[in-house]
């Protein structure tokens, strides 16, 4: 069941998505008319504050938004041509697992304490590949294991979550979000919680299941670093939408939105990005998402707001080939890393 024919360098097309949460104090929109494409093979950075719907967006696109508070409101995700959100739940768990996975923060959220390891990559196998038999499966989750850089893979099994460290245990949520294994991984902030020697060995991972498998990876992250050394192409988010897209040497040698802008400068050249260079933070606070303005959303902090930028919202637009960026002033925009 194929709705458009898809584009043969997309891996996945996602246009005008909206995520929306209602509470008491009303509609937050977490996800806000996003579009977005991932291409065949590419890793990309999904960068932005906390608060700015990079979770969101990565829930929406395995439809794991919870609910009844949350829900899609509208948009489409394209894999291979096909509209998730058209699909049934039953049509939907054919692709969760199978051809798009997700890697969380923290992996103990997504393993199982009172099971081995052994017993969850066969539970994921089993839902993966339920023609396989049992014997298969074992064989299975070896080459999995291994495949993630593991050792002595087959006395791994046996263990529980907790007898592995952190490094390890990372490595095995993404031994079974890679059961299918998948044509996009979504990896939203995975080695956050390791340290910066577990963290680069991770990140080597991802890259050659991108380079080896041609996996297509996005990868959610807060660090600029991690960014600039291991993603082709960067998407950042403000307040639920994304402000700026383009290839990374792009977007490190010319930002074509404030918020980029002054979320590099103090490091503003490729080379000097190292681990370790988190976001620094912008001044001024993040947008109410229940109460948006209905100008651009970045403007109360934005040292090149004009009455038109508060006034109306400048859609994302290619500003060069490759390039887009939401901002009235795309021009104006390296006289912010003038110092
Ligand atoms: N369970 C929820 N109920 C209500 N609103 C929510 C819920 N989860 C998220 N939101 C709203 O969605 C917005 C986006 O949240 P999201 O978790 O996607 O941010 P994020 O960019 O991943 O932040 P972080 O960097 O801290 O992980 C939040 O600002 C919040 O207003
Ligand atoms: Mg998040």
């Amino acid at each position: 069941m194929t709705d458009v024919e898809a584009r043969p360098n997309v891996a996945l097309e996602i246009d005008d998505l909206t995520t929306v949460f209602r509470s008491r104090h009303g509609v937050v929109r977490a996800v806000d008319g996003v579009s977005l494409e991932v291409r065949k093979g590419e890793m990309l950075g999904v960068v932005g504050e906390s608060g700015s719907g990079k979770s969101m967006l990565c829930l929406s696109i395995m439809r794991l938004v919870p609910g009844p508070a949350g829900r899609i409101e509208s948009g489409r995700v394209r894999l291979g041509g096909v509209d998730l959100l058209r699909l049934t739940e039953a049509e939907m768990r054919q692709y969760r697992g199978r051809r798009i996975a997700m890697i969380l923060q923290d992996p103990l959220m997504s393993l199982n304490p009172v099971y081995s390891i052994g017993n969850q990559i066969n539970e994921s196998l089993r839902i993966v590949h339920p023609g396989a038999g049992a014997k298969e499966r074992v064989q299975k989750a070896i080459e999995l294991l291994r495949s993630v850089r593991i050792p002595e893979p087959k006395d791994r099994l046996k263990a529980f979550p907790h007898q592995l460290s952190g490094g390890m245990r990372q490595r095995v949520c993404a031994a079974i979000a890679l059961s299918g294994p998948p044509e996009l991984l979504l990896a939203d902030e995975p080695t956050t919680a390791l340290d910066v020697t577990t963290q680069a060995e991770f990140l080597r991972l991802l890259r050659d299941l991108r380079d080896d498998l041609g996996v297509s990876i996005v990868l959610v992250t807060h660090d600029l670093g991690i960014v600039a050394q291991n993603c082709d192409r960067v998407a950042v988010m403000y307040g639920g939408r994304i402000v700026e897209e383009a290839p990374v040497r792009r977007v490190y040698s010319g930002p074509r939105h404030p918020y980029t802008a002054l979320l590099l400068r103090s490091v503003p050249s490729l080379e000097t990005q190292t681990l370790g260079s988190r976001l620094i933070p912008v001044d001024g606070t993040p947008p109410d998402l229940s109460q948006l303005p209905s100008g651009c959303r970045f403007a109360p902090r934005c040292p090149l707001a004009d009455a038109r930028c508060h006034a109306e919202y400048p859609p994302i637009t290619e500003i060069e080939s490759d390039h887009h960026s939401a901002c009235w002033k795309p021009g104006e925009v390296a006289s912010l890393l003038e110092v």
